[in-house]
């Protein structure tokens, strides 16, 4: 699975976006060691704080399959202008599983690929 598929992936779940308050679609795709895929988008909600961020879903999605290990998310937004980096209750998550890297591309424009601990130095842990 290399970053065009998952990217690709992400890209088709944006499409199922539930982002009437924002208008900020976004899409995301989790990659297991074992190669599975597991993609998601954002949905909000009239009550703002209860919106997911498509990562965060992409991930549970995974986890709620039986995976406690995730190698790579790809996050893609459609403004080239305003990438979706994800937020920090996102990385959070992602280092909680284990996540090495993190793409984050736009619909039909370039990606680019980060390291977690380059956008995540100094996660918290228990
Ligand atoms: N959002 C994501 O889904 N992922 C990101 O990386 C950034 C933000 C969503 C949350 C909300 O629905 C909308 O984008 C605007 O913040």
């Amino acid at each position: 699975m290399d970053d065009i598929e998952l990217v690709r992936e992400a890209g088709q779940a944006l499409e199922k976006a539930y982002a009437p308050y924002s208008n900020f679609r976004v899409g995301a795709c989790a990659l297991t060691p074992d190669g599975k895929t597991y993609a998601a988008c954002n949905v909000e909600n009239s009550s703002l704080g209860l919106t997911i961020c498509a990562e965060r879903a992409a991930i549970f999605a995974a986890v709620a399959a039986g995976h406690t290990r995730i190698d790579k998310v790809a996050v893609v937004g459609e403004s080239t202008a305003n990438p979706p980096l994800p937020c920090g209750a996102c990385l959070q998550v992602m280092s909680e599983f284990g996540v090495g890297t993190v793409v984050v591309g736009t619909l039909g424009g370039p990606a680019r690929a980060y390291g977690l601990a380059e956008l995540l130095p100094r996660p918290f842990s228990l």
